[in-house]
């Protein structure tokens, strides 16, 4: 990921916004955070209600104000939102597509790799063979939110929800894509389906092969969306950084989290690079309505998406430490129960923390 550090005078303390949210989110970002306090960096927390029981008591999910807010911070942390008592549709646009969109977080990264120790559903592979970088677009695409419905209840009711895709969102996230693979073993995969859809893809294609010409150094290879789902599962080896839209990254990174040990393991950041927007950080999982409140979620995900949070605001050597905690309590234990262990989710944070501040 490209770092670019915020505190230029070193004594100034890192603002950073908790989003914890709604079900396992509180429980997974309170580990998150106490691995970073083990870290002993100066950062100043601050705790935003924002979610499900803020919409019940505010009509929405988030305050009027809140962009000017998240402004001011450096980076925020986020759970996840979504509780049964409210529509998917209204917790997910009321609160983090809303952010992604006006913040225009524009590029959401999500590596998938192997930690040893960790499970993996497929036969015959282990650590050195998944280790995968995702970079979705996520401003527009089939997420646009353009569209609309008619004749609401009628026989011939209908609803139109149009993709969108822009020449200069198209080559910010393909340019970001192959700069990362530039930085890892030099292999871009790009996800279309420009056979069966004639135009978004087709010109994201076009645009795809316009950078490659740029990136002489990188191995460039678009395949359609299906048949990367079947080689992620039969040759994961092969795949270095993906690239894709919001819908076909969204899916992807879902199988992508499942083969990397569930989707408790996994991490994403939310960034627009070379911009001062504040990036969101959050565990690719929701709010796991079905575990929340047993304290058995596990927080791997979340502290993961710290590490990306220190690598974003350039303390790389930190985000290093952090991974390497990581790393080393999944190769020893203790696990929580999704990836083989007993352990719960404060054990996990705890054992994290220690490790770091060793
Ligand atoms: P989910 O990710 O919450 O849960 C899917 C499955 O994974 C469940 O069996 C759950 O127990 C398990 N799981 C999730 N996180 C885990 C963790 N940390 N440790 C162990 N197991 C874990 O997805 P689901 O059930 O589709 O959605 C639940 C709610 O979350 C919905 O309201 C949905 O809209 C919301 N959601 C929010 C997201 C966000 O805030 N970015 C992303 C995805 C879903
Ligand atoms: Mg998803």
């Amino acid at each position: 990921m490209k770092a670019f550090p915020i505190a230029d005078d070193a004594r100034r303390p890192y603002r950073i916004a908790l989003i914890p949210g709604d079900g396992v989110g509180p429980e997974v970002i309170a580990e998150a955070r106490k691995v970073v306090d083990a870290l002993a960096l100066p950062v100043d927390w601050t705790e935003l209600p924002w979610g499900s029981a803020y919409f019940h008591e505010h009509g929405r999910m988030m305050p009027a104000e809140w962009e000017e807010a998240l402004r001011t911070y450096d980076a925020v942390l986020m759970g996840a939102v979504g509780d049964p008592s409210v529509p998917d549709h209204i917790s997910l646009w009321g609160l983090i597509l809303e952010i992604r969109q006006r913040l225009d977080l524009w590029a959401n990264l999500r590596p998938a790799r192997l930690l040893e120790g960790i499970p993996t559903p497929l036969a015959g592979v282990g650590p050195a063979d998944i280790d995968m970088l995702f970079v979705r677009e996520n401003s527009e695409g089939e997420y646009s939110g353009a569209g609309g419905r008619a004749h609401s209840g009628h026989p011939h009711e209908v609803a139109v929800e149009t993709s969108v895709f822009t020449r200069a969102a198209t080559e910010r996230v393909l340019r970001l894509a192959f700069e990362l693979a530039e930085g890892r073993r030099g292999i871009l995969t790009s996800a279309t389906k420009s056979n069966a859809s004639r135009f978004g893809y087709v010109l994201w294609d076009e645009i795809a092969a316009e950078v490659a010409a740029d990136h002489s150094g990188v191995r460039y290879e678009r395949i359609l969306v299906d048949a990367l789902a079947a080689r992620m599962v039969r040759d994961p080896a092969s795949l270095d950084v993906v690239v894709g839209s919001n819908l076909f990254a969204d899916i992807l990174t879902d199988l992508a989290a499942a083969i990397q040990g569930g989707m408790g393991m996994a991490a994403s950041a939310n960034v627009a690079p070379g911009t001062d927007a504040p990036g969101v950080f959050e565990p690719v999982h929701g709010s796991a309505p079905d575990i929340a409140g047993q304290g058995i979620a596990n927080p791997s995900g979340a502290i993961w998406s710290a590490a990306l949070m220190l690598e974003h605001l350039g303390e790389r050597e930190a985000a290093g430490q952090l991974i390497r905690a990581l790393e080393d309590v999944c190769r020893d234990g203790p696990r929580t129960h999704d990836v083989g262990g007993e352990a719960g989710t404060v054990e996990v944070g705890d054992a994290v923390a220690a490790r770091v501040g060793a």
